[in-house]
């Protein structure tokens, strides 16, 4: 079971149209996956059209079988929500007194082995949440948008997961997305070359600007459903294939 969290502090840099896709993508292609949302605006889950009465919260606070607060949302497909609920896991982490950076790794071994792929959706910012994300899963996937300057934004976050490495053995930055890729931009360019020169191992192909990407969750789709023949599907499904290759070469 692969555990990869789609993450960088920044906000507004497809981390969600990431998360909610990759997991479509991985699952159209046959894998069991689970899609967790760990941001209160709770987007990930809504834009599938899932209403889930608990989520992720009730499940750390015992309220539920995870085989029972994980939504089927497509076929291969399940969510485990987030939304305004996780502000009260927060405190409920806040208040521990040891080990609450655990908290959602102790609640989520109950579905080890379950699944595929366990794709994390997760806030911008760093917070107790994030720190949590970070020592649950192995791999770390940050989306990078290529129309304002987020390298910098990249190298901060890759600099605070570096603490957190010092306790997870496993832990990497395994991918970097290069997201709002526009050919006529030159910035686009210089910003995607700067991230081959200093993530070359883990900078992937972009992402393309496409409308589709930001109307699709509109109508509760992702991109495979909604414009299966569009630069966002095209790329999604690029970046689905680039993932599962490594799972193959046991590279993961
Ligand atoms: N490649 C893209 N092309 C066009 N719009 C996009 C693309 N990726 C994301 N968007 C849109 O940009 C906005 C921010 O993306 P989102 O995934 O919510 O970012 P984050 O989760 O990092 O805040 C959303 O409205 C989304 O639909
Ligand atoms: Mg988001």
């Amino acid at each position: 079971m692969r555990k990869i969290a789609v993450a960088l502090t920044k906000g507004g840099v497809g981390k969600t149209t990431t998360a909610v896709n990759l997991a479509a993508g991985l699952a159209l292609a046959g894998q069991n996956v689970l899609l967790i949302d760990v941001d209160t605006q709770g987007q990930a889950g809504r834009s599938l059209g899932v209403t889930a009465s608990g989520g992720l919260a009730e499940l750390v606070a015992g309220e539920g079988a995870p085989e029972q607060l994980a939504t089927p949302a497509r076929d291969n497909l399940a969510v485990l929500a987030g939304g305004k609920s996780l502000a009260g896991l927060k405190r409920v982490i806040a208040r521990k007194d040891f080990g609450g950076e655990r908290t959602l790794a102790e609640a989520l071994v109950a579905l080890d082995g379950r699944y595929d792929y366990v794709i994390v959706d997760t806030a911008p910012g760093w917070d107790v949440l994030t720190v949590n994300v970070l020592f649950y899963v192995d791999e770390v996937l940050a989306p990078v948008s290529l129309e304002v300057m987020t390298l910098q934004g990249l190298m901060e976050f890759s600099q605070s997961m570096t603490d957190i490495q010092r306790y997870r053995d496993g832990l990497a930055l395994r991918y970097v997305v290069p997201t709002f890729m526009d050919r006529r931009v030159r910035k686009s360019e210089e910003i995607l070359a700067q991230l081959h020169t200093y993530f070359p191992g883990q900078t992937c192909e972009p992402i393309r600007y496409n409308v589709r990407l930001s109307e699709a969750p509109g109508y509760r789709q992702h991109i495979f459903e909604y414009a299966p023949r569009s630069a966002g599907a095209e790329d999604y499904g690029r970046l689905v294939e680039r993932i599962m290759q490594d799972d193959a070469q046991g590279n993961a």
